[in-house]
């Protein structure tokens, strides 16, 4: 059930006044689904109103007159209509919020509550939303500042629970959570992380693998509890309900039970750090993992000196958050935009975006071409942007762009250059084909638009073929 509180009040009601009134409203009724007190705009800040509210947990509604006027209440008051032109403010507002009224209005001296229903489900009390959003906020991924800690049997059963009430395609359930504390096969696990981290950072251009050098990518060795968490597509058998079509769904569910795992274990203080350095097979083995079996996620964790507010690849300027707007489209892809703002291109986003200070440091060349350039995969910092409607081989340094307009050519260099720059890329060094594609053309247009709107230095010229 979910219940709006209407309030008429005078100036200057108490708030030990309003909430007895509002106390023999709610009587019998479940008080912590309130989800708005309701009351008339010049009211709203009422100090006994945002006490009632905030004791209830819910939030305060300021209704125009205007609006409150034209309901049609149960029980008018000739002299409330004479002072604030509705004939019940608290019945109005309650009518106003969409509630059909279940109580008959309650008076006192100073104030009139009337209570009504939503025809929907109550969502948490205010304060436990936003904690709810607090966990998913501050959960990081940590991986220095553990300390030497034991994690309580009790603790980690919890935290399993909630990992294990993932959401799963058919209901397959199909991770397994495999707690790992044997120091010896930790060490093995460390040196393939090891072997891995070098080989990223052979891959690197100097630059990069500079600022890679800094950077601390696993807790394997600090902490007193590994967990793997693995996947076995098949689990189910054959006809498990909503997998047949895309197979993928079954990894998906694994991955959502790691987040869920990670967000419990935040609530809880402890500290989880993933780490995908790994050639998956290289790990099965070594845990000796049977063959249906596959590793999905490995993580450390531990209890921790304290969470930093933002990720370790912020602070260290490896890397920035992509702005929310930029990631939600209405309707038709490119049309972009918070809810309730007006959507807009990526393109006119960036042709009125003000100046921007770059922070990238990173070089980079951009081979802008119809089919793969493989003679510039040779380069660390050259990235082979491939417009063909064909899909290129799965390469990390071909990226598939194949715009079906101009239009969405130019979008797609804008989305591109902004997104290398939250990369740390600050200068981008443009080539392609002499008269090339419109498309290939647009693309690059699109690079320098959105450079300029980021302030990442993009520098065209015609590739030498
Ligand atoms: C699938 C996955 C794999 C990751 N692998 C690593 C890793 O190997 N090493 C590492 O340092 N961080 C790893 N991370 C952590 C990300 O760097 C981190 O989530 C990101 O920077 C955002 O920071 P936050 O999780 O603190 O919000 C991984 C995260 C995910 C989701």
């Amino acid at each position: 059930m979910t219940l709006v509180l209407g309030v008429g009040l005078r100036q200057g009601t108490s708030y030990d006044e309003l909430r007895a009134l509002a106390d023999t409203a709610l009587a019998g009724l479940p008080r912590d689904e309130v989800l708005q007190v309701v009351t008339v705009d010049s009211k709203a800040s009422e100090p006994a109103v945002a006490r009632l509210a905030s004791e209830l947990g819910a939030s305060v509604v300021a209704a125009p007159a205007g609006e409150l006027a034209l309901q049609d209440v149960p029980t008018p008051s000739a002299a409330v209509e004479a002072h604030v032109g509705s004939a019940s403010v608290a019945e109005a507002a309650v009518l106003l919020a969409g509630a059909s009224l279940v109580v008959p209005k309650q008076r006192s001296a100073g104030a009139t509550v009337a209570v009504g229903r939503l025809p929907f489900a109550a969502p948490y009390p205010l304060g436990e939303r936003e904690v709810v959003h607090r966990v998913l906020a501050e959960r990081r991924d940590i991986r220095r500042g553990f300390v030497d800690r034991p994690i309580a049997d009790d603790v980690l059963t919890r935290v399993l629970a909630s990992a294990h009430r993932a959401p799963s395609v058919g209901l397959s359930q199909p991770w397994d959570f495999l707690l790992i504390k044997d120091v010896p096969t930790r060490r093995k696990i460390y040196d393939l992380a090891m072997a891995q981290r070098d080989a990223f950072a052979a891959s690197l251009p100097e630059d990069r693998r500079n600022a890679f050098d800094g950077l601390k990518i696993e807790a394997i060795l600090d902490t007193p509890l590994n967990i793997a968490v693995t996947c076995d597509p098949g689990r189910g058998g054959r006809h498990v309900l909503g997998r047949h079509a895309d197979p993928r769904t079954t990894w998906f569910s694994a991955a959502i039970a790691v987040q869920n795992l990670w967000l419990a274990t935040r609530a809880e203080g402890l500290g989880v750090g993933w780490v995908s350095f790994f050639e998956p097979a290289e790990v099965s083995a070594v845990l000796d993992l049977p063959g249906h079996v596959e590793l999905v996620g490995y993580l450390c964790v531990g209890h921790v000196e304290a969470f930093p507010e933002t990720p370790e690849l912020v602070q260290s300027g490896w890397a920035s958050r992509r702005p929310l707007s930029w990631t939600v489209h209405h309707d038709s892809w490119g049309q972009r935009g918070l809810p309730g703002a007006p959507a807009s291109s990526i393109a006119d986003d960036a042709r009125t975006a003000p100046q921007v200070i770059p922070v990238g440091v990173q070089r980079i060349e951009i081979v802008v071409a119809d089919t793969p350039e493989t003679a510039a995969l040779g380069r660390a910092e050259a990235l082979v942007v491939c417009v063909d409607s064909v899909k290129p081989d799965w390469n990390f340094g071909v990226l598939w762009r194949p715009a079906r307009s101009v239009d969405e050519a130019v979008e797609h260099g804008v989305e591109l250059v902004r997104d290398l720059g939250l990369q740390g890329v600050g200068r981008i060094e443009v080539s392609q084909p002499a008269g090339g594609l419109a498309i290939a053309q647009g693309l690059v247009r699109g690079l320098e638009l959105g450079g300029r709107a980021c302030g990442v230095a993009v520098v065209s010229g015609e590739l030498g073929l």
